[in-house]
């Protein structure tokens, strides 16, 4: 009776021992493979979102386009969104991102006394791109797919009609706005 327990005993511990071993075993071949099929996974949507696979690409009517129907004052609405974060007004603070006075046409990653990301400074080649209007429209539909490792942690404005009233609020928010570009200007498809 005694040694019947016993070898019931030793069976089932030798059970869990495998069952161990081959959990540990696949756990270590696991966590060797995921980051390299995650980071693959990664890859191929982004490369299916640029060729225009099924779903639209973000961003993908012109922004001279949509600035033509666009409405400052929707876009003072939809720069609620962003308030949180950052000031608009001539001289004032920088907040959790910096101030966006005279945005449009400023060098990018550039405003004084704001710390940004290493992402945004790499975007802004050393400060000579500009917020163009084409900048912003791409920029504000996926921040952190067109920025990469950009610090601001915003979803995005994935309606072209938000962005475009935000843009063209932004700009009249400038000592002398720039001009808007010409919905029917040869490159304005691309611009
Ligand atoms: C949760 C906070 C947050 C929200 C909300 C937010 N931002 Fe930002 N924004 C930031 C931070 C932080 C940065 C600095 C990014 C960096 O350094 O990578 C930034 C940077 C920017 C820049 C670059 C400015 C420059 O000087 O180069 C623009 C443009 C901008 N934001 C526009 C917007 C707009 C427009 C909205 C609303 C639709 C918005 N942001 C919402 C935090 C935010």
């Amino acid at each position: 009776m005694n040694s019947y327990v016993n070898m019931a005993v030793g069976a089932l511990l030798g059970t869990v021992f495998v069952l161990m071993t081959v959990s540990i075993a696949s756990e270590g071949i696991f966590h060797s493979e995921s980051p390299e099929k995650e980071g693959f996974a990664i890859v191929a949507e982004e490369a299916a979102a640029a060729g225009g696979g099924e779903a639209a690409p973000a961003a993908a009517v012109p922004i001279a386009q949509l600035l033509a129907k666009a409405d400052a004052k929707a876009g003072e609405a939809v720069f609620k969104k962003c308030q949180a974060c950052h000031d608009a007004t001539k001289g004032g603070p920088n907040k959790v991102g910096p101030n966006l006075f005279g945005l449009v046409d400023r060098p990018i990653a550039t405003h004084e006394g704001f710390a940004y990301s290493s992402g945004m400074k790499d975007f802004s080649k050393g400060g000579s791109e500009k917020w163009t209007f084409d900048h912003l429209n791409h920029f504000l539909a996926a921040p952190k797919k067109y920025v990469a490792g950009t610090a601001m942690g915003f979803a995005g404005l994935p309606k072209d009609t938000d962005r475009a009233n935000v843009i063209l609020y932004l700009h009249t928010l400038a000592d002398s706005p720039v001009p808007l570009p010409d919905p029917n200007a040869p490159g304005s498809a691309t611009q």
